[in-house]
């Protein structure tokens, strides 16, 4: 005989620290993916989780009925000129200026290895790639499977919107935690990523997991704890997975935005660009490409060539972007300078994410349109030294209303010292 489902069972269960058993996982996310759990159940339910955890084969379960809600692409038949395409997929936990998906999908593609990216758009302060990449003229975002398959064999890079019945228990959850304050807890985060990546079919996967201000997991041990999670996960499922911990305490580059992310993206394919920019996609692509079956690939070689800037250009035509119109700019700009001398020791990344959310180039809400041109640039790093009265940042706006809250949030943003600042990796460790 089967057990009565009973919701508000599973809330107390967990409530009271209690492992939940697989059938009432199961019910749960399929009964509030159907509408039968109310939102009210599954947000106790969410903030029990965030509150009390859960053991690894819990977290694989959620994920497991997660996946189950929705289709599961293939990509094990992708061929070009009669070969077998390896398929290779990053995923970053977020964070300022992070446009690393912009020049890294080309440049592993250009070596033949299929990379199937299937992004987001920007909620809050951390930017969206596929908001970053419609400030291309033409560019279009969604794709159907079928579209998305020939450009796969075809180019070999896609970068585009997720369709709807992948994963949608996971679309529906999010949005929930979204507005319940249970977004930030390691099972919820690993089951709601690996659910999405292990749907999307790819062979192999590298997870970015950043660490910092800007970033979702504040501490080291925190982010080592979900990278493990979600490596568990991926392997579990039958995909070479590894993941590298990033620093998030300073935003990445030189931008954050939507077309100023863009010109820095073709700055790393051009062969320049900030360093730590550059760091950070090689050291991604070697892990791709490794895990595709070319661990002796030196990924540097197609910046310098301009082979990751030719599969750049085809995979912006191939949906409809023109690669040579000139990127958007903006209407207005104010700079904000500094106001003592000194070497900058640190940049707070959140500080940095929320003027550029304020000055348009994020949402409030999902389905809020933005700013193409809006955002912020700045002009010094960690260990540069300034002067008062040099520029710090250049604000990037079609509203020059913005101006003043954006300059409001950067205020402190900057921390100034004496002492020289060495130079620091942005990769912390390594999980596999
Ligand atoms: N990104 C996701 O896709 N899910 C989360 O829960 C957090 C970041």
């Amino acid at each position: 005989m089967t057990e009565a489902f009973d919701p508000v069972g599973v809330i107390l269960a967990k409530k009271d620290g209690a492992v939940l058993r697989p059938h009432q996982i199961r019910q749960m996310v399929a009964g509030y993916t159907a509408g039968s759990v109310a939102p009210e159940q599954m947000s106790a339910l969410l903030m029990a989780i965030v509150l009390r955890g859960m053991t690894r084969a819990e977290i694989a379960e959620w994920t497991a009925a997660m996946i189950d809600s929705g289709i599961r692409m293939d990509f094990t038949d992708l061929r070009r000129g009669g070969h077998k395409l390896a398929t290779a997929d990053k995923h970053s936990t977020g964070g300022v200026g992070d446009k690393i998906t912009l020049p890294l999908t080309p440049l592993v593609a250009s070596y033949g290895v299929a990379v199937p990216q299937l992004s987001g758009r920007g909620l809050g302060h951390t930017g969206g790639t596929l908001d970053k990449l419609e400030s291309i003229p033409g560019w279009r975002a969604d794709l159907t499977a079928e579209q998305m398959r020939r450009q796969l064999e075809e180019v070999g890079a896609v970068v585009c919107a997720a369709t709807a019945d992948l994963a949608p228990a996971d679309r529906k959850l999010y949005a929930l935690r979204d507005v319940t304050g249970t977004v930030a807890s390691i099972p919820l985060i690993a089951s709601s990523i690996m659910s999405k990546k292990i749907a999307e079919g790819t062979a192999s996967l590298v997870l970015d997991v950043k660490v910092g201000s800007g970033a979702f997991m504040k501490t080291v041990d925190d982010a080592r704890e979900l990278a493990e999670t979600m490596v568990e996960l991926g392997t579990d499922a039958g995909v070479v997975t590894t993941a590298l911990l990033t620093d998030m305490s300073t935003p990445l580059g030189r931008s954050a935005g939507n077309a100023v992310e863009v010109r820095e993206s073709l700055e790393i394919l051009a062969g320049g660009g900030p360093a730590d920019v550059r760091e950070l996609t090689l050291a991604l692509a070697r892990e791709m490409l490794t895990a595709a079956g070319l661990p002796d690939v030196d990924p540097s070689e197609h910046l310098r060539s301009g082979a990751a800037m030719d599969c750049w250009r085809a995979m912006i035509a191939a949906q409809g972007g023109d690669p040579d119109a000139p990127l958007p700019r903006p209407r207005h700009t104010h700079q904000v300078l500094a106001t003592a001398d000194g070497t900058v020791t640190g940049m707070d990344a959140l500080a940095v994410g929320q003027a550029a959310w304020l000055l348009g180039a994020g949402r409030t809400r999902p389905g809020e349109a933005v700013s193409s041109t809006a955002g912020v640039t700045w002009h010094a790093d960690r260990g540069d030294r300034v002067s008062a009265g040099q520029p710090l940042f250049t604000l990037h706006t079609d509203d020059e209303a913005r101006i003043s809250g954006a300059t409001a949030a950067l205020d402190g943003a900057v921390e100034l010292g004496e002492s020289a600042v060495p130079a620091e990796s942005r990769i912390l460790g390594r999980v596999s």
